[in-house]
Formats: C-alpha cells, sequence, structure tokens
C-alpha cells in the first residue's frame, strides 16, 4: 500500500537491485562456461608421469659418445666417456632453451643458438648460459643403461 508523500518506485528498488544481481550472475556463469573449453584446450595434457627411460644396452653405447633422448616430453643427452662412465642431462640449454648436441671432437656439449658451450660434466664453459646444465641420475640396470631424475 502507498502512503501519501512515499515515492512509488521506492518499493521497486530492492526487487530490481535483486533482478540485477541475478542477471549479473547468470552473466558470470555464462562467461565461466564459454571460458571452460578454452581453458581445457590451452591445459597441458596429462600424461603418465616418467621416472625413467631407457637407451639401450651397455654394449652398444660406445665410449666417447652420446646418445639423445626424450624423457617424458624433454629432450636429454647421455654421454658415455673415454674411460666408460656415463652421464646425462637435460638438453635444453639453460640460456633460452635450444637443444645442445654432444661434440665428440672436443668432448662438450654446444648450442648452436647463441655459442653456448658445455663441459661434458654440464658446466657452463663458455657463451650466454650462467647456468650449468641439468644433471639427470643413470644407471646400468641388468646390462641396460636408465636415465632418471637425479
Ligand atoms: S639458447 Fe643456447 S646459447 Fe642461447
Amino acid at each position: 500500500m502507498i502512503q501519501d508523500g512515499q515515492d512509488p518506485n521506492a518499493r521497486l528498488a530492492p526487487r530490481r537491485e535483486m533482478l540485477d544481481y541475478a542477471v549479473s550472475g547468470l552473466a558470470a556463469l555464462l562467461g565461466l562456461g564459454a571460458l571452460y573449453p578454452v581453458a581445457r584446450l590451452l591445459a597441458p595434457l596429462p600424461g603418465p608421469t616418467v621416472r625413467s627411460v631407457s637407451l639401450g644396452p651397455v654394449s652398444a653405447f660406445a665410449a666417447g659418445s652420446a646418445r639423445s633422448a626424450l624423457f617424458g616430453s624433454r629432450p636429454i643427452v647421455a654421454i658415455r666417456a673415454a674411460d666408460g662412465s656415463f652421464r646425462a642431462f637435460g638438453a635444453e640449454c639453460t640460456h633460452l632453451g635450444c637443444i645442445v648436441h654432444y661434440v665428440p671432437a672436443r668432448d662438450r656439449l654446444e648450442c648452436a643458438c647463441h655459442g653456448g658451450r658445455f663441459g661434458a660434466d654440464g658446466r657452463v664453459l663458455a657463451g650466454p648460459p650462467r647456468r650449468p646444465l641439468e644433471s639427470l641420475r643413470i644407471d646400468v640396470v641388468d646390462g641396460e643403461v636408465m636415465v632418471g631424475r637425479a
């Protein structure tokens, strides 16, 4: 009931405010619903957690050579030194992420992008990289060379 001197729209104000909140909430839900497929598309694919990767039998890994492989989705490089010992590293250059390659004649890993040079122990020898290559664990299990996280 409207009394004398009372604004008839004053009674409707709380309803309008509630309707504004409802419309805003619905629009927010629709917006989130539209973003969900985009977020799923951009999210990394769930994959099995890789604990180790085989580089084949020791007998097929010559001294003074290297092998490249993928550890999950990451490139790695393993080196068998002249004395028969093994070392393994993440093959992504610590400068800007190009892939490094082992050069047996110089016994070092080189990055072709900006001239980064790493020793066979992964430490920086020259070029713009400031950090050594990521060192990985390498074991011989039942005659097979296995690389895993250090
Ligand atoms: S990315 Fe390797 S030196 Fe720049």
